[in-house]
């Protein structure tokens, strides 16, 4: 059988290309051996949003008394949690499955090897079928890292130590949870367990948590979450996994600290191997494949978008960049700016950011002006909240007085982070920005405010 496109891996990157690629008309084939969705759907944003979501409501109705509402009763049900967790993921497979439906696109339940060209297509075989390609996407994703800490693999099998999959579906609240890596896996669910009334700890090899994000804001949220009660370790190293028990070192001094479970949340590598990729050359760097700001390989007609590229790691960036092929696919002139590409963390409050660090800028010797400002600024953070801890940080170009770089710290921020990230890709001025209205009273405003507090 004959088709435009071929594409390998039903998550993000592959869902959206291929639905894209149906809207133009192409004719696709979709590969996925597991459930449509991806590590998206199935095993990463969208269950543990639907979890967080239910953490944070028991928060609130546990500190409802400072709005004047007494909640007399609160319970939290994992197991129900978990159901609903499952209903919803179920239903948004469902409507993956009716957008490749309606875009004509066929979508293949298997796991699918390429096989080198033939007569200058693309050969991929699934279920002993024969199927050939003028153009091939690989969107095969990406798995979680297992560092070589002794025990650590017995730990995954035995079900002592899970990922973020086992993770999410855990039926009851583990009394002491150790979690190894104090990124964005390991902030999210640390918060929802430390919520939900696990004791948590969460070791972390560097000297802070949250990875790249802003280094106050990371320093914020680690004292939010310290005065919450989850206790980090940073700087540690983990020595060792035995069942029910994590051993390490922390200034030259060994320790360990019992736990009933262990989610290990190091990052992720991409999936390269077992799909025949060898058979066409395609070139791989650094464990992810190579591509360009158009999401070409080295390869014409090869192209790659998603986690398995190694760049973003993100479903957002994801489906970006699986658009950017199919429209250089299409001949349309597109391509990827990572500038305007925004990052959230869902802990309560919320971490979003986009564009330049100050960190990153220092390095660089670039010159910037820099504004920090509270949400207190905002009248409806005032009115909704009871002032926790928050920073909105604003990054402005010292040549041109453009938009460079948003950090926030507060609540609904991953909402509003998109505004910036448009300022920042329409690369507008100071003054271009406070000519726009936002709406009052939003948490939004922060930006504007913050904008007029920075001197031109
Ligand atoms: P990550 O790269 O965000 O964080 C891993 C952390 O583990 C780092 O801080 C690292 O220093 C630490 N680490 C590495 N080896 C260690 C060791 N042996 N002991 C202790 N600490 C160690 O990776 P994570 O959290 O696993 O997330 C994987 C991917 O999933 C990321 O690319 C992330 O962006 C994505 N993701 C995005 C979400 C979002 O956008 N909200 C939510 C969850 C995941």
């Amino acid at each position: 059988m004959l088709y435009d496109l071929l594409i390998l891996g039903g998550g993000p990157g592959g869902y959206t290309a291929a639905e894209r690629a149906g809207q133009a008309g192409l004719k696709v084939a979709l590969f996925e051996k597991d459930a449509l969705g991806g590590v998206c759907l199935n095993e990463g944003c969208i269950p543990t949003k639907t979890m967080l979501n239910s953490a944070k409501l028991y928060d609130h109705a546990n500190n409802s008394e400072v709005f004047a509402v007494k909640s007399l009763e609160v319970s939290f049900n994992q197991a129900q949690v978990v159901k609903r967790k499952n209903k919803v993921v179920k239903t948004l497979i469902g409507g993956v499955k009716a957008k490749m439906k309606n875009n004509g696109v066929e979508v293949i339940k298997a796991e699918a090897s390429i096989c080198g060209k033939e007569d200058d297509l693309f050969r991929v075989d699934a279920l002993n079928e024969k199927y050939l390609g003028k153009n091939l996407l690989i969107a095969t994703g990406s798995v979680p890292a297992v560092p070589p800490i002794p025990g650590l693999k017995e730990g995954l099998e035995s079900g002592f130590v899970v990922t973020n999959k086992g993770i999410l579906d855990l039926e009851e609240i583990p009394e002491k949870m150790t979690v190894i890596g104090g990124g964005v896996i390991g902030l999210e669910m640390a918060c929802y367990f430390q919520t939900v009334g696990s004791k948590v700890t969460v070791i972390e090899m560097q000297d802070h948590i949250a990875g790249t994000t802003d280094s106050q804001i990371g320093n914020m949220l680690q004292n939010i979450y310290t005065k919450k009660g989850i206790n980090f370790l940073l700087e540690a190293k983990v020595t060792e996994v035995s069942d029910g028990y994590v051993s390490y070192e922390l200034a030259d001094e060994s320790a360990g600290i019992a736990a009933d479970i262990v989610l290990l949340s190091v990052g992720r590598r991409p999936v390269i191997e077992g799909y025949g990729l060898e058979s066409l050359g395609v070139e791989v760097e650094g464990g992810a494949i190579k591509t360009d700001a158009q999401c070409r390989t080295n390869i014409p007609g090869v192209y790659a978008a998603g986690d398995v590229n190694g760049r973003w790691m993100l479903a957002h960036a994801a489906s970006r960049e699986a658009e950017t092929a199919v429209n250089t696919m299409l001949g349309k002139e597109d391509e990827m700016s990572y500038n305007n590409c925004p990052g959230v963390i869902y802990t309560n409050p919320e971490v979003a950011y986009v564009g330049a660090t100050t960190e990153e800028l220092d390095l660089q010797g670039r010159p910037y002006k820099m504004v920090e400002i509270p949400f207190s600024y905002s009248g409806r953070y005032m009115a909704e909240t009871n002032r926790e801890q928050s920073l909105c940080k604003l990054i402005v170009d010292g040549d041109d007085q453009t938009l460079i770089g948003c950090h926030l710290l507060g609540p609904y921020v991953s909402e509003i982070i998109i505004t910036a990230g448009i300022m920042i890709e329409r690369k507008m001025t100071m003054e271009e920005i406070k000519k726009q209205i936002f709406p009052h009273p939003t948490v939004a405003e922060i930006i504007r405010e913050g904008i007029f507090l920075l001197k031109s």
